[in-house]
C-alpha cells in the first residue's frame, strides 16, 4: 500500500481490505492525530460529491494535513483548456496525495500513471469508487460482526453504479450470496457475473424485491443515476422502480442492515430512517475513518 495509488479494489488484496479496516477501527476509537503534519492532499473533484470529498477532508484536517484541491473544474485552468495530464502533473507538484473524482472511466488510472504522488480514485464514471467500498465493508464488519458468508441484496442501478462493481468485487473474497435487483435495462454488467462465476460465487438476478428480502443480511439500496442516462425518457421509466418503505422491513432478519451510498432521491423512503434497521447516516460517518486509514496507509505513517 506504501506510495501505491489506489484506483481499483482489485488493487489491493484481502489482507490490505483487512489491514484498512481494523486501522479504521483504530480511527473510530482515536480520531484525532496529528501524524499528517507538513503533509497536503488535493482534492480535485470533477464531478459533484459531499460525502466523498467532506469526509476526505475532514479525515485530513482530523490528522493535522492541509487540503487543497477544487470542487469544480471550471474555477481550475481545465476550463482554458488544460489537458487531465497537466493537470495532475502541475498539481503532483503541490501534494504528497491526489484524491480525484472524474466522470470519464479508466481516467484515475491514467492520473496515476503521470503522477510522481499517489492518486486515490474518489470515482471514476461508471468504473469503480474503491474507498467508498473499503467504507462499505467496515459498516458491513462492524453491523454483522463478519464479512463472511453473508447474503446480500443489491438494488437499483447495478448498470452504472460503481459503488456496486467495486462491492461485489471485494466481498467476492468472503463467500458472499448476492441477490441482484435491478430492472432490465439496469442489469448487472455480463463482464462482473462472469467475474463471480470464475470464483464460484453465487448471484440470483430478481426484478422485485419484496419477496426475498426477509432472507437479506444487507439490503444495499442504490440511486439510480440521471447524470449517466443520455435518453432522458429511459431515465425516467426506470427512476422509481424500487422504493424501499418502513413496512417492508417487517419480518426481516433482525441483524438486517439497509446501506446506500448515498445521494439518495425516491429510493429509500424517509419512513425508513428512525427504522433501527435504517445504517445509511452511520454508513457515510465511517467515511471519515476509513479515508483516514487510507490516506495513513498509503502515506505510510
Ligand atoms: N457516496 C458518495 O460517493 O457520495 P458523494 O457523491 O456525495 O460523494
Amino acid at each position: 500500500m506504501k506510495n501505491k495509488s489506489l484506483v481499483s479494489i482489485d488493487d489491493y488484496t484481502k489482507e490490505d481490505y483487512l489491514r484498512i479496516l481494523d486501522k479504521a477501527a483504530y480511527f473510530e476509537a482515536n480520531p484525532v492525530q496529528n501524524i499528517l503534519t507538513g503533509k497536503v492532499v488535493a482534492t480535485l473533484f470533477f464531478e459533484p460529491s459531499t460525502r466523498t470529498r467532506l469526509s476526505f477532508e475532514s479525515a485530513v484536517n482530523k490528522l493535522g494535513g492541509k487540503i487543497i484541491g477544487f470542487t469544480d473544474a471550471s474555477s481550475s485552468s481545465v476550463q482554458k483548456g488544460e489537458s487531465l495530464k497537466d493537470t495532475i502533473k502541475t498539481v503532483a507538484n503541490y501534494s504528497d496525495l491526489i484524491v480525484m473524482r472524474h466522470p470519464i472511466e479508466g481516467s484515475a488510472r491514467y492520473a496515476s500513471e503521470v503522477s510522481k504522488v499517489p492518486v486515490v480514485n474518489a470515482g471514476d464514471g461508471a468504473n469503480q469508487h474503491p474507498t467508498q467500498t473499503l467504507l462499505d465493508m467496515y459498516s458491513i464488519r462492524k453491523t454483522q460482526g463478519k464479512l463472511e458468508d453473508l447474503n446480500i441484496f443489491l438494488v437499483g442501478d447495478l448498470k452504472y453504479g460503481r459503488t456496486v462493481h467495486s462491492l461485489l468485487m471485494a466481498m467476492s473474497h468472503f463467500n458472499p450470496t448476492f441477490n441482484f435487483i435491478s430492472p432490465e435495462s439496469l442489469k448487472m454488467p455480463k463482464e462482473y457475473k462472469l467475474f463471480l462465476e470464475k470464483k464460484g460465487i453465487k448471484y440470483y438476478e430478481h426484478e422485485d424485491f419484496t419477496e426475498y428480502i426477509k432472507e437479506a443480511d444487507i439490503v444495499y439500496m442504490t440511486r439510480v443515476q440521471k447524470e449517466r442516462f443520455s435518453d432522458p425518457i429511459e431515465y425516467e421509466k426506470v427512476k422509481d422502480v424500487y422504493i424501499l418503505r418502513n413496512e417492508m422491513l417487517e419480518g426481516t432478519k433482525d441483524n438486517l442492515r439497509v446501506l446506500h451510498p448515498l445521494p439518495r432521491v425516491n429510493e429509500i423512503n424517509v419512513d425508513v430512517d428512525n427504522n433501527p434497521k435504517a445504517y445509511y447516516f452511520d454508513q457515510a460517518l465511517n467515511g471519515v475513518y476509513t479515508r483516514q486509514a487510507i490516506i495513513s496507509s498509503i502515506l505510510d505513517l
